[in-house]
């Protein structure tokens, strides 16, 4: 099937240019002038004409941080690859990288196959997968080597959650050495996890057992502290590293000084520390703000992170917008822990509203146009390995391609989103622009407010190592 998207106005990192996009089969094969004697032609020739006027034509969006199924605390991630990877496509997103995880104890290679197998025939986008390396030892570290050659190319440790994922310092840079050598990413969940354990204990020992104190014993000095020591540890290990859902602006400080000197520190963050507040959501009267129970933690809306954030994403020193979408439903999963928030499940989804909620960055001119694109496709694509073949508009790249509305209107709501989710924490938000059609691969997945895929559109995609690495 050949299919040419017309009179639309095509985004990429570099502007945006009217453009005509030709696709035949999944791949996109020309971006023609408009007008021009080959774009009158590909249009004669073309079995589907796609109106795009007055559209945005951009990238499918990336996101490489999602945890579908997730177990946590007892209980599982509300969305599974089937409904979580629908959302994203509602969303815009065409690509994710989720997460298959090992603990202490447990085979990197027996994980990882249970998670392929998860997600296998179930996906509506495609996917790939980064693994969580929770117990750092001889055999988890000659896994490594194989996942990389594999095409899973990036490994996320832990500085939190001691007893279930932490690694410790000896354990975090014998990893970085391995992966020195192989090619691999480190990702880094940059919190000091023993001290809040501590801070924990004595804040419910207090009586202090309300959502909030989830937020206010995560400080942003152990946020920051953490991120410095991964910093010094990759350097001393000579990995690059990708610190992940970064929160604070001291954290942030750690990654600008250290990306000032050079090398290969990277950070993401997420639209739930640009848009939500420990005050107005962790704080929410009663139990609601287990709604906003995550990890790294909301930031009070006095000091000035969000701007901090904002900034860091037009600098740079913020790479890539993920969502960290680990969602839960209020009713018996974030319930339990209505006594002590050490036990509500860590996470919130937002996989469907990344690519809206950081638009409106453009909206009110945090970021230009060409950065959203950058933000939420290009660089993720170009960060984990999957560039060209995803996150750009280019002859010979995948034919994932967003028409986007900028003209539309609508307010977001557990109504209306798609997520396997029974509120949304974005409740009410008043949106600018709406994804309209989305394409997959060259198969339409989302049109006129239908969704017209089906489950095991979406490929597994092995992946190639970072293009950032210097
Ligand atoms: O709260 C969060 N972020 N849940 C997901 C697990 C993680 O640490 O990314
Ligand atoms: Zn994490
Ligand atoms: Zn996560």
């Amino acid at each position: 099937m050949t299919t040419i998207i017309k009179g639309g106005t095509v985004v990429s990192t570099t502007g945006a240019d009217r453009a005509e996009v030709l696709v035949d089969g999944e791949i996109i094969v020309a971006l023609l002038l408009p007008g021009s004697d080959t774009a009158e032609a590909a249009e004669r020739g073309a079995e589907q004409v796609i109106d795009a006027t007055g559209k945005y034509v951009i990238p499918g969006g990336v996101d490489v941080h999602t945890h579908m199924e997730l177990p946590f605390a007892g209980t599982n991630a509300s969305d599974d690859f089937e409904t979580g990877t629908r959302a994203a496509a509602w969303g815009g997103t065409t690509t994710i990288i989720d997460f298959a995880s090992q603990q202490a104890g447990e085979n990197v290679r027996t994980c990882f196959d249970d998670r392929m197998a998860l997600a296998e025939g179930n996906c509506a986008i495609d996917y790939g997968f980064h693994m969580i390396i929770g117990g750092v030892d001889e055999s988890s570290l000659k896994e490594m080597d194989i996942l990389v050659n594999e095409g899973v190319t990036s490994f996320k440790l832990f500085m939190a959650y001691p007893g279930v994922y932490l690694s410790d310092d000896a354990q975090i840079l014998r990893a970085m050495q391995q992966s020195a050598g192989n090619g691999g990413m480190i990702m880094m969940h940059a919190e000091n996890g023993i001290a809040i354990d501590l801070l924990a204990a004595q804040a419910v020992e207090r009586g202090e057992t309300a959502p909030i104190n989830h937020g206010l014993v995560r400080r942003a000095e152990l946020e920051s502290e953490a991120t410095h020591r991964a910093i010094q540890l990759a350097k001393v290990g000579a990995s690059p590293l990708y610190i992940v859902h970064l929160s604070a602006s001291e954290a942030l400080e750690q990654v600008a000084i250290a990306r000032g000197k050079g090398g290969n520190v990277f950070a993401e963050t997420c639209p739930q520390y640009l848009y939500l507040t420990l005050e107005d959501h962790l704080g929410a009267p009663g139990f609601a703000g287990a709604g906003y129970v995550c990890s790294t933690p909301l930031r009070s809306k006095h000091e000035h992170h969000q701007a901090d954030l904002w900034n860091g994403l037009r600098t740079n020193d913020l790479s890539v917008v993920s969502t960290d979408h680990c969602p839960f439903c209020m009713k018996d999963q974030k319930e339990l822990g209505i006594d002590d928030f050490r036990a509500i499940p860590n996470g919130i989804g937002g996989v469907e509203h990344r690519m809206d909620l950081i638009y409106q960055g453009v909206v009110q001119g945090e970021i230009t146009l060409p950065r959203w694109v950058e933000l939420c496709a290009t660089t993720p694509a170009r960060m984990f390995g999957m560039y060209p073949q995803k996150g750009i508009l280019a002859p010979g790249s995948d034919a994932d391609i967003v028409l986007y509305d900028p003209n539309a209107t609508w307010r977001i709501s557990v109504d209306n989103h798609h997520m396997n989710m029974d509120y949304s924490a974005y409740e009410g938000f008043e949106l600018n622009g709406h994804v309209d059609t989305v394409m997959a691969r060259g198969k339409v997945i989302i049109e006129k407010g239908e969704y017209l895929g089906s489950k095991g559109d979406g490929k597994y995609q092995p992946r190639g190592l970072s293009s950032y690495l210097i």
